[in-house]
């Protein structure tokens, strides 16, 4: 064995340990910058290979029974208006219609489900959109679920086989988030105050049941 050979390998551990701190970006950044994202970037068109990577997490999910009876429509810019006019965003700040004019997302994954859904289908819809959200958000893209839509509406512009039981929202975000803490009998109500989108979050001694 050379004399450096220890020298050498100890380098290279060092070396790797060093790129993967810079890549790797903990759990709680990425839910923290998971925020829901009502207002786009316009100029940022969202690819159908952006959309494919994002679906491409749910063969590594949990699933009740393993059933697995979610299906997904990817909607890019080119068919973002057979979704956009049967989607409601933003029923805490109805004043403000949103999404605002020029800030509507381009891309959307429909997810559907391939059976009738019961409890745990919507158990699998929470795992699944969640797992999406974060790889979204690994990429630099955020999002929002939405669960106000006119499922008849979409079932026709879409030509969908299945039943849609949610619509997500994706995009390079063009609004300013940030959580506040909260107790448990405070407001919940999300607000805007200069430009910054407020979500009160109730703090985790409150959310534990002693
Ligand atoms: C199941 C589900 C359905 C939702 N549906 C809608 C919706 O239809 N429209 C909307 O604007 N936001 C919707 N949201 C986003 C919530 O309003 C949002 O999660 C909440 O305000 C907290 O903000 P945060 O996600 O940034 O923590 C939904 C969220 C979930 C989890």
């Amino acid at each position: 064995m050379a004399d450096n050979y220890l020298e050498k390998r100890m380098e290279q551990y060092r070396s790797s340990q060093a790129v993967s701190s810079v890549k790797k970006e903990g759990l709680a950044s990425l839910l923290i910058k998971n925020r829901s994202t009502r207002g786009y970037d316009a100029s940022y068109i969202v690819r159908a290979d952006q959309l494919r990577r994002i679906v491409g997490v749910n063969n590594k999910l949990a699933s009740a029974r393993n059933r697995q009876p979610l299906r997904f429509r990817l909607v890019t810019a080119d068919e973002a208006q057979k979704v956009l006019p049967f989607i409601r965003m933003g029923a805490g700040l109805k004043e403000l219609r949103l999404p605002l004019a020029g800030t509507e997302p381009n891309a959307f994954i429909v997810v559907c489900s391939t059976i009738e859904p019961r409890n745990s289908t919507y158990v699998d819809l929470g795992i699944s959109a969640q797992s999406m959200l974060l790889q979204a958000v690994e990429m630099g893209l955020n999002g929002l679920c939405i669960m106000d839509f006119d499922a008849d509406r979409l079932v026709g512009s879409l030509q969908l086989p299945y039943k849609p039981l949610l619509v997500i929202a994706i995009g390079k975000s063009g609004e300013k988030a940030r959580l506040i803490d909260i107790n448990e009998g405070d407001d919940h109500s999300y607000y805007r105050e200069n430009g910054v989108h407020y979500v009160p979050k109730v703090v985790v001694e409150d959310l534990i049941i002693e």
